[in-house]
Formats: structure tokens, C-alpha cells, sequence
């Protein structure tokens, strides 16, 4: 059984409905990539997972649990964490305060403490007592990865942490995957960078206008049906 599933899950916006019965599957160890256009509903998966938006309780399932209903500080207490997008870090607090605040939610002793996370990303131990607002976009997407890292999460959520990144600092950041996969986390990557998520998933969902519109393995989906499942057919 998938250690994290979702079934028919729907989102909306008050009126407007941006999921319309999405299904994936995260197994135990595995990683999977979301990629989609802008407004495919990537976020609002994400969102949804996390316990953001709620949802029918057996929408979304967890270790055999249904957590669809549950609301996000009881979902990050049972171990899944989201690298939201465009970072959040809190500015007027240091590298090490930000990375803390990563513990208040679950306190789950694990391989991920502040020795480790500097381990993962030298350059937040240089940084440690400086602000967040000091440093690089870059820096501040370790400091968001290393904050999510603190809870010992069963399954990291990372939501576009390659946006507005250096194709070398992007490099970097994806480098720490193969760390975060052996202190056991379960990973889902939502990227609009179809070869970074072909090259770091070992299966790829396509989203587009609220929909899963392709998946499977990186090797077993073609240039073609990407496109397709991207911009759609006619484009
Ligand atoms: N807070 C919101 N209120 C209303 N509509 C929203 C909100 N957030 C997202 N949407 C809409 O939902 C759809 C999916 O958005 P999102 O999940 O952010 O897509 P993605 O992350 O793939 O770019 C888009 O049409 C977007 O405009
Ligand atoms: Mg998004």
C-alpha cells in the first residue's frame, strides 16, 4: 500500500474549482514529481496535502489513516512537510531561528537536527546568526528546505524550489535530494522544469487546468506526450 494517496480529491476557491478529482501515489521511499503549467493546480495539490485546504477526510490517506479533513497542524505533527512555495521564511529572524521554527510542529527526534541540515547546506552554518532577508535566493530556499527537514518529515512536500533560481544554484539545491531520501523521507517535487523533474523522479504526474493528465515513469513517457499533457493537444 502507497504510503500517501490521493483519491477524487477536489479543490475550490470559493466558486471557482481548481482540482477536479486528482489521484497520485507516494510509496514508501519514493519520489515523485507534479509538473504542469502556471495555474495547473500544482500548488493547490500541495496545499490540499498539507491540510491548507481541507477536504472529504478520505480524500487524502497517510499511512493507512484518513487525513483529508485534518487541519495542517495535525497533518505537519504526523510527519508531512511542505516547503511552500516562494519560500516564507521569517526575515527579521536568523538562519538558526528559521530553521528552529521547523521543530514547533513535530518534535521527532531523526537524522535532521541543526548539525545535520548545516551538514546538508554549509553555507547556512557560515550564516547561521544572519537574518534571512540577508541572504541569496538560493540560501533562503536551503533555509526553507533545512526548516521543513527539522520535523523529520515521513514526506516532504517541496513546491517549486527551483523558481527564480540559478540553473547552478538550482544544481546545488538538488543535490541535497539523495541526503533527504536516506534519512527516510518519501518525496513529491512540484517543478516546471520538465528535465529537473525527469532527472530527480522516479515517477512524474502531469497536471493541467485542475487534472492528472499523464504519469508514469520518466523512461516510459515520451517528448510528445509530456508536451501534450503540458500545454494540451492542440497547442
Ligand atoms: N487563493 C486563491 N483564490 C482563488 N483562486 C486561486 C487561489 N489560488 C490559486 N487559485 C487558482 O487556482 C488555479 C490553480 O492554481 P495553483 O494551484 O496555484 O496552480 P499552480 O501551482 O499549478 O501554478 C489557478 O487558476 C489559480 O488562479
Ligand atoms: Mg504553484
Amino acid at each position: 500500500m502507497p504510503l500517501l494517496t490521493t483519491r477524487n480529491l477536489v479543490a475550490r476557491y470559493g466558486d471557482f474549482q481548481a482540482l477536479f478529482g486528482v489521484d497520485i501515489d507516494l510509496g514508501e521511499a519514493e519520489t515523485i514529481a507534479i509538473i504542469g503549467a502556471n495555474g495547473a493546480g500544482k500548488t493547490t495539490l500541495m496545499r490540499s496535502i498539507a491540510g491548507v485546504l481541507r477536504n472529504q477526510a478520505d480524500a487524502v490517506r497517510f499511512d493507512g489513516a484518513e487525513i483529508g479533513a485534518l487541519p495542517a497542524d495535525e497533518i505537519m505533527a504526523l510527519g508531512v512537510a511542505m516547503v511552500p512555495e516562494g519560500r516564507k521564511l521569517f526575515p527579521s529572524l536568523s538562519v538558526e531561528e528559521n530553521l528552529l521554527i521547523g521543530t514547533y510542529g513535530r518534535k521527532q527526534s531523526g537524522h535532521w537536527t541543526l548539525e545535520t541540515v548545516c551538514d546538508l547546506f554549509p553555507i547556512l552554518r557560515e550564516r547561521r546568526h544572519n537574518p534571512g532577508t540577508a541572504l541569496s535566493g538560493g540560501q533562503q530556499q536551503m533555509v526553507a528546505i533545512g526548516r521543513a527537514l527539522m520535523s523529520n518529515p515521513r514526506v516532504l512536500l517541496c513546491d517549486e524550489i527551483s523558481l527564480g533560481l540559478a540553473p547552478v544554484v538550482i544544481k546545488d539545491i538538488y543535490k541535497a535530494v539523495p541526503a533527504i531520501k536516506a534519512a527516510g523521507a518519501s518525496i513529491i517535487v512540484v517543478e516546471q522544469d520538465i528535465a529537473q523533474a525527469l532527472a530527480v523522479a522516479d515517477r512524474v504526474y502531469c497536471m493541467m487546468e485542475g487534472r492528472v493528465t499523464l504519469s508514469g515513469t520518466p523512461d516510459s513517457l515520451s517528448r510528445e506526450a509530456i508536451h501534450n499533457a503540458y500545454f494540451g493537444a492542440h497547442q
